[in-house]
Parts: structure tokens; C-alpha cells; sequence
């Protein structure tokens, strides 16, 4: 029954309507439509057009000049979306279909054309590829400024020593800027991975058709080198809907949003009044409607609560392909909102992480009050024992007991007195206090990949070279 709610039919102007004796039904349409997300794919989708009628008229498909109208009339159009001039409207579906008819509308016959050798499965499969390959390129330069950001941090806080931490228990002395170039390592990983999955993603699937490819004689290679693809889709049922792609950048996104999320918590805890380590700008900082006092962490806590989704968007998409049998189902136009979501969600996160990490600073004079408790130099005097030539798990057991005298008497290692620690010990000499208190803990760890200054320095430089 027709009604406010389900208005008539809107007719059958539809692109596969040829079949249909009866209209689609209105509540049909606003199911099933995706237009009201896939508009995103507007830019992707004239850009993959454009390469297509070049490629069309190459093959002598279509007309030269029916190119060049195509590709005048498509830029009309992309300037019309760009605008909100461009209306929208759920009998139309999805986004390919906006823009085709808006070309018919212009070009009559000549639009008719654009769509010869090519199905939406292989369209929209390329254009996402060519929006994920843009958003990848996109992330990876908000990684690059965020790791650029850390490394600015380390280099201005060179010198500070902070506790360590295992278990959230004060564990050894670390350089910050240590702990601050961990973080650019990980970033790293981040970036190696998206250019693993970049790879993967920048193959064209146009050309695949609906899944068995065409009869017409098309030159996929044209299209390739024209949007700048890597590689052809070499199986038309596998390339009209592969996923995978989506999957995996779901992925390298929710790991990137896991070490933000990390990363965040651990600022969080280090600026409370509690830890007192770091000063987080206030221009990155909310207050309280009720409390006048308070200065709340609360982009760090939504960097940290935004993980959630990134993470949630990867299981979608996994059971969204779990069940599909070969080639395009319809299911697949589901993988869109989770994708968009995830790389908006990093892009946000990227874009407030960066910012907040220049503007923070640490608080030295608190750091350097504190650094002396917790005994942090108890390993760096059980490796100068080992050192000296003591049984690994013999020097251990005495530092043991020279803490336990510590702690006893509420003091450092280092007040210890040289008769106490003869007592634990009987090698014992004073020289062995070159192993005592944090800073000569830290300059100790002069290894690779330790903590030493010296260590630290070279790694700032390595990181300057590449990041730069
Ligand atoms: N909107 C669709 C999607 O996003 C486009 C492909 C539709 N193909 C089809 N045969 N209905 O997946």
C-alpha cells in the first residue's frame, strides 16, 4: 500500500531494468542503496572512468571524440559533487550509477558507451583499491610526522634519565629519549606493513568484468599504466572480488591504533599527579563542567577508545568474507562503512597524536627528585658483580640481600656502607659503587640496542637520516 511511508514506485529508470516487468520497491531501494557512503568513491570512480574511455578509444571501442566528451563531461561532474551541487538519490543505488547516468543525461548515446567491457563488480573493485591505495599513501605521511614528532621529543629531552618500567613495577633506569625512540620503532613496523599491503592492493582488477572477463578486445595494460597500477588482476572470478586488500589494511589500522592506544595509556599514567613525569599541553587537555580544577586527558583517552572501533572493523570484515562462495556478492558492498570508518578513525588519531606529542614536555626536576628510589640499580650492580667474576645466579642472590638491607634501612644501594656490603659479599670493594645510581646504571647499558647515551646518541642520528 502506498503510503507516507512507502510512497509509489519511482518507475523503472534503472541501469538493468530491461528484465524487470515490476518497479523496484521503495523499501528495496532504501536497503539496498550505498550511495549515502559510496559517494566517497566519486573522485575514484571518475578517475577509473576517465582511464577507461582513454583505454576504450585506444581499442577503437569507442570514438576518440566520444573519449574526450566522456572525459569533459566526468570532470563537470566531479566538480558538481565537489560543490554539493550534485543531487543524490536512492533509486539510484551506489555511486557508479550517479555518475553514469549524470554522464547519459549530458552525453545521451555517447555516455551509453562509457560502460562497454565493464561491470560494477570490477568498477567498484577498483575504485576502492585506488581509495585505499590513496588512504595508505595519506597514513603513512601522518605516521612519518608522528614519528618525526617523537624523535623531536627525544632529541630535546637527550640527557634525562626515567624509570623503567616491567609489570608497572620501577624495574631499571632508561634514558626518555630511550623509551621515546621504542615508540618510533613501532610506527615503523606500522609503515612497513602498510607498504606490504599496499602492494597487494595496487593490482587492477578492471578488465575482470562481472567475474568471466570480456569478449571485446580490451588493453587492460592501458589502464594499468594510466592509474598507475602495479600488476594486472591475472583471474577475472578472483579479481571482480577479492577483498583481502580491505582486510589487511583493517588490520595494519587496528595494529597502528593498538600502539596509539599504548602509547596513550602510558601518557596518561605518566602525566597523572601521581607519576608527575610529563606536562601534556593544555591546548590538548579538557576540563570539567563541575570540578574547577581539573585538567583531564581526554584526547589521550579518546585515542585510546577509538582503538576499540579500528579493532571491531577488522572482525566485521573477516566474517563479512567468511561465507561467500567465488566472485561478487552483494554482501561485499557491506565492506565499505568498516574501511571508511578505520581509516578515518587512524587519520584522526594521527592527526591529534603528532601535535600533542610536540607540545609535551617532561618534568626534570620531579624526575630527577625520584629517579633514586626503587633500587633501579640493583641490576647494574649484579652485572658488575657477574663482572667481577661471581656465578650469574650467586650475584644475583646477594644483590638480593643488599636490597633487603635497603629496604630495611629505608635508603638507597649506594648508602649502603662499604662494611655492610662486605658482609653480603666478601670481594667486595668500593670501586664496585661505579655500578651505583641511576645515571651510572644507564651509561652502563652500552651495548647494542641499550640504553647507554652513547647507544641512544647513534640511534637519534640513524632516525634523523630517516626521517628525514
Ligand atoms: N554498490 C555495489 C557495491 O558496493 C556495486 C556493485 C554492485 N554490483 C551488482 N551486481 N549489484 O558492491
Amino acid at each position: 500500500m502506498p503510503s507516507a511511508d512507502n510512497p509509489p514506485p519511482s518507475g523503472s529508470a534503472k541501469a538493468w531494468g530491461g528484465v524487470f516487468r515490476e518497479p523496484t520497491d521503495r523499501r528495496v531501494e532504501a536497503f539496498s542503496e550505498s550511495v549515502s557512503f559510496d559517494r566517497r568513491l566519486a573522485d575514484e570512480d571518475i578517475d577509473g572512468s576517465i582511464a577507461h574511455a582513454r583505454m576504450l578509444a585506444s581499442c577503437g571501442l569507442i570514438a576518440v571524440h566520444e573519449a574526450d566528451a566522456i572525459a569533459h563531461a566526468l570532470e563537470e561532474i566531479r566538480a558538481e559533487i565537489a560543490d554539493g551541487r550534485f543531487e543524490f538519490t536512492a533509486a539510484k543505488e551506489d555511486i557508479h550509477l550517479h555518475i553514469e547516468s549524470a554522464l547519459t543525461a549530458r552525453l545521451g548515446d555517447t555516455g551509453r558507451k562509457l560502460h562497454t567491457a565493464r561491470s560494477r563488480n570490477d568498477q567498484v573493485a577498483t575504485d576502492l583499491r585506488l581509495h585505499c591505495r590513496r588512504a595508505i599513501d595519506r597514513l603513512d605521511r601522518g605516521l612519518l610526522e608522528l614519528q618525526r614528532a617523537f624523535l623531536g621529543f627525544a632529541i630535546r629531552e637527550q640527557g634525562l634519565v626515567i624509570p623503567g618500567y616491567t609489570h608497572l613495577r620501577r624495574a631499571q633506569p632508561v634514558l626518555a629519549s630511550h623509551q621515546l625512540l621504542g615508540w618510533c620503532e613501532k610506527f615503523d613496523r606500522d609503515r612497513q606493513r602498510l607498504g606490504d599491503c599496499r602492494r597487494r592492493t595496487n593490482i587492477l582488477p578492471l578488465g575482470s568484468g562481472a567475474l568471466a572477463g570480456t569478449s571485446l578486445g580490451i588493453d587492460r595494460e592501458h589502464v594499468r599504466a594510466a592509474l598507475g597500477f602495479e600488476a594486472l588482476a591475472a583471474n577475472s572470478l578472483d579479481g571482480a572480488s577479492d577483498r583481502d586488500f580491505v582486510c589487511e589494511l583493517a588490520f595494519v589500522i587496528s595494529l597502528t591504533a593498538v600502539h596509539l592506544s599504548q602509547w596513550a595509556e602510558e601518557w596518561i599514567l605518566y602525566s597523572t599527579e601521581e607519576f608527575g613525569f610529563l606536562r601534556l599541553p593544555e591546548g590538548f587537555c579538557t576540563g570539567s563542567s563541575i570540578m574547577p580544577q581539573k585538567i583531564n586527558p581526554d584526547v589521550l583517552e579518546l585515542v585510546r577508545g577509538k582503538s576499540a572501533r579500528a579493532i571491531g572493523n577488522v572482525q566485521s570484515l573477516l566474517v563479512l568474507l567468511k561465507g561467500l562462495p567465488t566472485a561478487y556478492n552483494r554482501d561485499l558492498q557491506e565492506d565499505k562503512e568498516a574501511i571508511f570508518d578505520s581509516i578515518d578513525t587512524l587519520e584522526a588519531m594521527l592527526g591529534v597524536a603528532a601535535p600533542l606529542v610536540a607540545g609535551t614536555a617532561f618534568d626534570r626536576g620531579r624526575l630527577e627528585a625520584t629517579i633514586e628510589r626503587g633500587h633501579l640499580d640493583a641490576t647494574s650492580l649484579m652485572e658488575a658483580l657477574i663482572a667481577a667474576g661471581v656465578p650469574q645466579r650467586t650475584a644475583h642472590e646477594t644483590v638480593g640481600r643488599l636490597v633487603r638491607h635497603a629496604m630495611a634501612r629505608g635508603v638507597a644501594l649506594a648508602d649502603l656502607t662499604d662494611e655492610e656490603c662486605g658482609r653480603e659479599y666478601v670481594g667486595w670493594t668500593p670501586s664496585l659503587r661505579g655500578a651505583l645510581g641511576a645515571s651510572r646504571a644507564v651509561e652502563r647499558m652500552a651495548s647494542f640496542g641499550s640504553t647507554a647515551p652513547a647507544r641512544v646518541a647513534e640511534q637519534i642520528a640513524v632516525w634523523q637520516r630517516r626521517l628525514a
